[in-house]
């Protein structure tokens, strides 16, 4: 049996809205061993026809991925059907697969002939309030097929004849807007009707006009409001109908009085007006929308990891705190909004309050949330029994404080929804500690909490930006995760477009730490380009190389990576690089009261992730073909090292005594391999020192176990994952914590939190530990010779108190799983590699082989076994 699983289109099974030829991917399940692909035959059918806009014969290769139909030709807003057909090395061949289905955008520019509309002025920069803007078309034939594009300044929900366009939440989304704006694409078939249809919009002020950032400053991406869409009609008969917005639209105030990204929503039922969005409503009383000016050639098309609704969380209790609070708990921190239903009077008012934690006594804790109000407010209309969703704010919370309810609160009343970026699930990691899977779990839910269209920090207070540092330490957890690549293909554009002429790269992107007005080149001057966090310019698409194989993200964001490895090139001083507005190793523990910074000195982080980035970009040179490049940067590393161990690495023992400076030391390969023993010895020592107990930030965190178990000491990176006394990751566990914490001491033994100013419970940065655990503990590595999990080394190590781990990812090729149990010495490993890769599985240090399937050899001291797709049921005696 030989058969296509899935096929993907840009790694998604369905796709709406592609303005670029797509690639394609597809998953083979066949039941012998060794299977590869030795030829492929792809035909795109367009949906509803039956003879192939493209057909690409028989491909004798054995490539099932990225792979790029030459000769097709999309046309804009159709509906295409994607077949493949594979030969193996077994002479089998596959059935036709199902199909996979995309939709393609507006393939030009000059096709977005829709103005933007608008009920707002500049009169209102102020004001984030809701408007409704609406307008009415005919159609006088049966409908073939029906697409909308649509996009906003603000935040939209677009509605035909009443019904909402697709299942998206605060679209457009978050961009650089005077660089990009996204817009959506959507079938609308099943909304339009032959005759009068209705096509409205309801506009918030969101990202773009709301108050952002730390410094709460307004109207980052403009002054008013605006929608902008159009309609491709098909007809039955072939003719076509462009439907746009226009000046014969009206509108009027919403419902919501005002509605903002941190502080949440305040929505009056008693102007809601019954059938607004519909035929037959009367909207004499309405006004005509105004244009706005706006450049359409910065519109881009939007294909993936739109923001939904992803999970439904029943309230789980309701309890009264010694204080007095009415309290609703939904058992699980998240980011997302709840769905209220009450039957009030008419003026009467539900208040929720959002929060995280509740303080020592059991008392409502909003002190970390900053300035930001996290409270909706529904007035009620006397009008019976209702139910209010917030339509452009989200909130961050566990708890809900009913601060004023009409009735009685019941928990049937209220129901939380998480919302994230949509992406598919492909990881999972379980062992036998149910706190390491709690941990886990915790893992997913920072990361579902903070993949809201851009990588943010946090969810809750008025932060809640895309933080370049806390992406760049966590995207390969990420990964292992969930179906990132879309996602940070999107944010990386968005880095680059903030970047400077010089190549700085800013602290958050989209950049709201500047003022609107000021130009990105000041950024360069005011310090935009901080050790560790910048250099997500290149870790992240390095990463997203390393687990898709890709090397389009390597092209897209060559002169973005280039660009700030010469940044730093050009401020360094006999390659020691330094600059102001560094963040160190940021909420360490080591740091001096009152600092964030960390020990570590700020110069030594800065020079090592110089070195690194400058290493992968050098690989990534070399991975497109550039030997140029690859040459020069590859020298320019070399020189970078030299100097660091000049500089930081004395008598075979580093300066500055930290738990990070050890680490990074270690894990970017920037000591003589003479001197790593000692260093490895300094950090254990280290340890030792400090209980045996983390105390290292953003900088060291992610990187301590790998520092650890590479280099032989893998107890010792057990025992320090396994820690459950404070600091460690499973004190916050003990604690409750359902999301990753902020702080080792968010909440501290004694009950007392840390500062209110910066003490976050949903960060996913130290959350980057869920990378050592698929890594190391299943041990499922990447082999960046050949990235993609085209071959995969299975290196999993066991541990004492662990009876068995077991994770599974899905590869661009299929299923990579590895799982194992243990019984005393007796070690039971199976792995999985899927068709068309081929895996090395690498045996723990002093195992003895009991039975296999395959063979085993020595190799640098471990026994290895080279293998072809398929399960592998391996039992070995680990004896030390
Ligand atoms: C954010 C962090 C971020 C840091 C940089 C904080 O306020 O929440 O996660 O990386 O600032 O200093």
């Amino acid at each position: 049996m030989l058969a296509i699983w899935k096929v993907k289109v840009n790694y998604l099974q369905t796709l709406a809205g592609t303005g670029k030829n797509p690639q394609f991917s597809w998953v083979i399940k066949a039941d012998h061993y060794n299977v590869v692909q030795t030829a492929y035959e792809m035909k795109i059918i367009k949906q509803g026809e039956e003879l192939p806009v493209y057909c690409s014969g028989k491909v004798y290769t054995e490539q099932s991925a990225h792979v790029i139909a030459d000769s097709f030709r999309m046309e804009s807003l159709t509906t295409y059907e994607v077949y493949i057909k594979v030969w193996d090395n077994w002479g089998e061949i596959s059935q036709w697969s199902d199909p996979c289905i995309f939709i393609s955008a507006l393939l030009s520019e000059e096709e977005w002939c829709a103005p933007f509309i608008s009920m707002e002025t500049e009169k209102d920069k102020d004001i984030s309030k809701g408007t409704y803007v609406r307008g009415c078309f005919y159609l006088d034939k049966p409908v073939k097929k029906a697409y909308m594009v649509s996009t906003a300044l603000g935040l939209y929900h677009s509605y035909i004849n009443g019904e909402k366009a697709g299942r998206d939440e605060m679209t457009p989304g978050w961009t650089v807007y005077r660089s990009r704006l996204l817009y959506q694409t959507y079938d609308v078939t099943d909304l339009v009707q032959e005759g009068e249809n209705v096509w409205s919009a309801h506009l918030g002020a969101g990202w773009y006009k709301g108050k952002m950032g730390i410094d709460g400053v307004r109207n980052m991406g403009g002054k008013v409001t605006a929608f902008s869409g159009q309609l491709l009609i098909r007809y039955q008969d072939g003719t076509t109908k462009t439907v746009v917005t226009d000046r014969s639209w009206k509108g009027c105030d919403s419902p919501i009085l005002f509605s903002e990204i941190y502080d949440g929503e305040i929505y009056d039922s008693r102007m809601e007006q019954e059938g607004w969005n519909q035929k037959g409503f009367d909207d004499s009383a309405w006004n005509y929308v105004r244009q706005v000016e706006q450049r359409t050639d910065i519109l881009v098309p939007q294909d993936a990891c739109k923001l939904r609704e992803i999970f439904r969380i029943p309230a789980k209790e309701i309890f009264v705190t010694p204080e007095g609070d009415t309290i609703v708990d939904f058992g699980q921190n998240m980011a997302g909004w709840v769905h209220v239903s009450v039957d009030g009077k008419a003026g009467e008012k539900v208040v929720l309050n959002h929060f995280e934690v509740l303080d020592s006594h059991g008392n409502v804790y909003m002190d970390n949330l900053r300035t930001a109000k996290e409270t909706l407010v529904y007035i009620c209309n006397g009008k019976g029994k209702t139910v209010y969703r917030p339509a452009f704010t989200y909130q961050g919370f566990r708890y809900l404080k009913v601060a004023a309810y009409p009735g009685i609160v019941k928990k049937e009343n209220f129901i939380a929804y998480a919302v994230s970026s949509d992406m598919e699930e492909i990881g999972s990691f379980s062992c036998s500690d149910v706190r390491i899977n709690q941990l886990q779990h915790n893992i997913e839910w920072g990361l579902m909490s903070n993949f809201f269209d851009v990588p943010t920090d946090c969810p809750q207070r008025d932060e809640r930006l895309g933080w370049t540092g806390d992406a760049q330490i966590f995207c390969r957890t990420a990964a292992y995760l969930r179906n990132v690549y879309p996602f940070f293909s999107k944010w990386l554009k968005d880095l680059a477009a903030e970047q400077s002429e010089e190549g700085a790269v800013s602290h958050v992107v989209p950049n709201v730490l500047a003022e609107p007005d000021k130009k990105v080149r000041q950024l360069e001057k005011e310090g935009f380009a901080a050790a560790g966090w910048a250099d997500a310019a290149v870790i992240i698409p390095w990463t997203m190389y390393l687990m898709y194989g890709d090397t389009r993200i390597i092209e897209e964001q060559y002169e973005s990576m280039k660009a700030w490895i010469d940044f730093m090139n050009n401020r360094a001083e006999d390659y020691i690089w330094e600059f102001p507005g560094q963040f160190g190793d940021w909420a360490s523990l080591d740091a001096e009261e009152g600092s964030c910074q960390g020990a570590t000195p700020v110069e030594m982080i800065s020079t090592a992730y110089f070195a690194y980035s400058t290493n992968l970009f050098a690989k990534m040179a070399g991975a497109i073909g550039n030997t140029e490049d690859k040459k020069q940067y590859e020298k320019l590393k070399t020189l970078i090292i030299d100097s660091y161990r000049r500089h930081f690495i004395h008598g075979g023992h580093i300066s500055a005594r930290t738990q990070t400076a050890q680490i990074i030391t270690l894990y970017f390969g920037l000591a003589e391999e003479k001197d790593r023993p000692g260093i490895v010895h300094d950090l254990l020592q280290l340890l030792e020192e400090n209980g045996g107990h983390i105390n290292t930030g953003f900088i060291g965190t992610p990187y301590f176990c790998h520092a650890l178990s590479q280099n032989g000491c893998v107890n010792e990176a057990f025992e320090l994952l396994m820690k459950e006394d404070f600091p460690s990751w499973l004190y916050q566990i003990k604690m409750g914590a359902t999301t990753i914490w902020e702080h080792w001491d968010g909440i501290k033994p004694d009950g007392t939190m840390w500062s209110p100013g910066m003490n976050s419970f949903n960060h996913y940065a130290y959350g980057a530990i869920g990378e050592w655990l698929y890594r190391a503990v299943a041990g499922i590595e990447a082999d960046e010779k050949n990235p993609g999990y085209k071959h995969i080394i299975f290196q999993p190590h066991t541990f004492g108190t662990l009876n068995g781990a077991a994770a599974h990812y899905e590869s661009i090729y299929g299923t990579v799983r590895s799982a194992w149990s243990k019984e005393k010495e007796t070690v039971f490993l199976t792995v999985e590699v899927p068709v068309n890769s081929t895996a090395e599985i690498v045996l723990e240090q002093g195992s003895i082989l009991v039975d296999s399937p395959t063979q085993f050899n020595s190799e640098k001291g471990h026994l290895v076994a080279h293998v072809g797709s398929g399960i592998y049921q391996i039992l070995y005696k680990k004896l030390s």
